[in-house]
């Protein structure tokens, strides 16, 4: 993959917590490509948050390369201001993110640190209350937020930023299945946009669903990547990882079986796809 069409890339980059003895990543490559939904899954503690705050220059390797299309990441408090622009990073816990007293507040911070103009500013906080359905929690103070109404806002405070690629850290966590659904129609707006997305979840059924590209980690390295279904059909190796499978692979395994069984014909490749396509639509 050429420069053109990578954003990020890491090179054999290895990171070891300092008071730790054992590198949380090494070995870690990986190349996240322009405009594509990507997910990166494994097992808890296999190094994906870490993964995110090297890329956004939080955390710099101890070894190996992290490039922003091509060129190494400085770590100078200038390009790291710049490259945080540019990556918008929303944590896996949001009370390590919200800073503000209100929620309106909290989504104009960042915006305000850029120096905008107010009107721009007021207008791209009002589009943002409004796509991450927080127009009624506005004036809310954060701390009278549910775990998942402060999920949304985490969300929301980078989103209105409008980064090139956008980390999300375990972004279903806590959110109930509407707002999960609402939070899928979101990413299709900001995907649209032409924004790169690279999410970090466990569930399974998301990335089957929304994906393009999946990274599967596992001790601090990528070990298998791939489209959702090249990564999902290895079936023994995800077990072997401890992941388990989507529901609808499962399904659709346990009908073919049914067909086997029964002497009928399974369904052609061409079929399960379709099928796959229609649940994707869902
Ligand atoms: N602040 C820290 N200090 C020392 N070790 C840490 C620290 N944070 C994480 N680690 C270790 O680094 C490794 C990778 O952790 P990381 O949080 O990146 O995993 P993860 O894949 O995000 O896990 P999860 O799915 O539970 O969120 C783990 O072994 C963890 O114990
Ligand atoms: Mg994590």
């Amino acid at each position: 993959m050429s420069p053109e069409f990578e954003l990020l890339s890491f090179k054999n980059v290895e990171y070891t917590y300092p008071c730790s003895q054992h590198p949380a990543v090494q070995n870690l490559t990986l190349r996240i490509p322009k405009h594509q939904r990507c997910a990166i899954i494994g097992r808890n503690g296999c190094g994906k948050t870490t993964l995110f705050r090297l890329a956004n220059g939080l955390y710099r390797p101890k070894r190996g390369r992290i490039e922003w299309q091509g060129k190494p990441l400085n770590y100078d408090r200038k390009s790291l201001n710049q490259l945080r622009q540019k990556v918008g990073l929303v944590f896996q816990n949001p009370e390590q993110q919200l800073v503000a007293t209100t929620v309106e507040e909290d989504i104009s911070y960042g915006l305000c640190n850029l120096g905008l103009p107010e009107s721009e500013i007021a207008q791209r906080v009002q589009q943002t209350l409004l796509d991450f359905d927080l127009l009624n929690l506005a004036d809310a103070p954060i701390n009278y937020l549910s775990l998942g109404q402060k999920k949304r806002v985490s969300i929301a405070d980078v989103m209105v930023l409008q980064p090139q690629l956008l980390l999300l850290d375990e972004p279903t966590a806590y959110l109930d299945p509407k707002q999960v659904q609402n939070f899928r129609t979101t990413l299709e707006k900001v995907h649209s946009r032409g924004t790169t997305i690279l999410l970090a979840t466990h569930n399974l059924d998301f990335v089957e669903a929304w994906a393009d590209w999946v990274f599967v980690m596992d001790s601090g390295e990528i070990v298998l990547e791939g489209t959702p279904e090249t990564v999902f059909n290895q079936s023994q190796q995800i077990q072997e990882l401890g992941l388990g499978v989507p529901l609808i692979v499962t399904a659709l395994n346990a009908i073919q079986d049914e067909l086997t069984l029964n002497q009928l014909t399974p369904l052609s490749a061409e079929q399960l796809q379709k099928i796959r396509q229609r649940i994707r639509q869902l």
